[in-house]
């Protein structure tokens, strides 16, 4: 029976960056997201002659995969039912399996897919196998990870962990759920400065993190405040603590990034302009919001309803960016 699945990207407060294993992305240190409503991706996973994967963007046309996109899948489905086999599901995936992605992340947005596409392809593969093996959502959580760390993160709405867990097992590192979408109504206005695509994947930058001075002491952070200030500010509901740990942890990451070698520079000097412009503003105007940046250099703002209006009108004012709204959201999902 075929499997239809939607999920969506998430905003990471304690970021992901580097792996104890590179090929089955066991993290070197835990992080931290908030899952977020929208753009969404829909998979469906279903038996077919041929492995395929098929791709239609937002307006509905068929994309082009490139060969190296398509490997990417089968490589994770591998890993999958290599995961499978250790629950005891072994050839629950066939080889032949046809994958269609519709994306409704709009292509003029820099928003990272991959975190939505790997967990709703993981969600998707768990309907597919489910009259063979229902899976619990920590072990849809390893599945999506398989695909893109991040993606472990988006199988649950609302603020979730990817643990750290431990050891070099497949199954070794999974997601939490802190709190769902009901607990605290945050808004991520996305600033999107330009559009040219990252030179770096995020898969390639994970493989660098190492090498640079400063990631020992990066992960020692994380490992032993970073995280557990986090998830108490989220517990809490304290906007100013969860400002300095996301903003500490962010320019922390581009700091590793930037003294990794190869340097990787994924902020430009527009997101160093809207950064200074946003913390500016809310000095001026005591205004609760937050900046963090992935491996790009789009400016997430985050802020609680009372801040809104105002990150908005800022966000609009800002000359040649594409604005996208969103806000927390509920997670992966099976639609049919
Ligand atoms: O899931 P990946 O391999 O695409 O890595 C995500 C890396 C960051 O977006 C930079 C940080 C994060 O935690 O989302």
């Amino acid at each position: 029976m075929p499997s239809t699945a939607r999920s969506t990207p998430n905003i990471a407060f304690i970021k992901y960056w580097g792996n104890r294993s590179e090929d089955l992305r066991l993290p070197m240190a835990p992080s931290l997201s908030m899952t977020l409503d929208r753009p969404t991706v829909e998979i469906t996973v279903e038996e077919a002659d041929a492995f395929a994967v098929r791709s239609f963007l937002a307006d509905g046309s068929e994309k082009t995969l490139k060969e190296k996109d398509i490997e990417r899948f089968r490589k994770v489905l591998a890993l999958m039912q290599r995961y499978l086999d250790t629950l005891g599901a072994a050839n629950a995936l066939s080889e032949n399996l046809l994958i269609t992605v519709r994306s409704h992340i709009p292509p003029a947005v820099g928003l990272a897919s991959s975190a939505a596409v790997f967990s709703c392809l993981a969600k998707a593969i768990a309907g597919f196998i489910r009259e063979k093996k229902e899976l619990t959502d920590k072990q849809v959580s390893i599945l999506a990870r398989l695909g893109s760390g991040s993606a472990a993160r988006s199988i649950f709405g609302g603020f979730s962990t990817l643990e750290e867990g431990g050891g070099m097992e497949i199954g070794g590192s999974w997601s939490e759920q802190i709190a769902d979408e009901h607990h605290w109504l945050l808004h991520d206005i996305v600033v999107i400065p330009a559009m040219d695509e990252k030179k770096v994947g995020s898969t390639e930058g994970h493989a660098l993190a190492s090498t640079s001075p400063f990631y020992a002491e990066r992960v020692k952070s994380i490992r032993s405040r970073r995280q557990r200030e986090c998830i108490e500010a989220i517990r809490k509901k304290d906007f100013e603590a969860l400002q300095r740990v996301t903003e500490e942890d962010c320019l922390d990451m581009h700091h590793v990034m930037e003294t990794s070698t190869p340097p990787l520079h994924y902020l430009n000097a527009e997101t160093h302009r809207i950064v200074d412009a946003i913390k500016a503003l809310r000095t001026k105007a005591h205004l609760p919001v937050l900046f963090t940046m992935d491996a790009g250099p789009t400016v997430h703002l985050v802020c609680p309803e009372e801040g809104r209006s105002a990150v908005l009108s800022f966000a609009h004012a800002q000359k040649g960016c594409t604005i996208f709204e969103t806000k927390v959201g509920p997670g992966a999902c099976l639609v049919e």
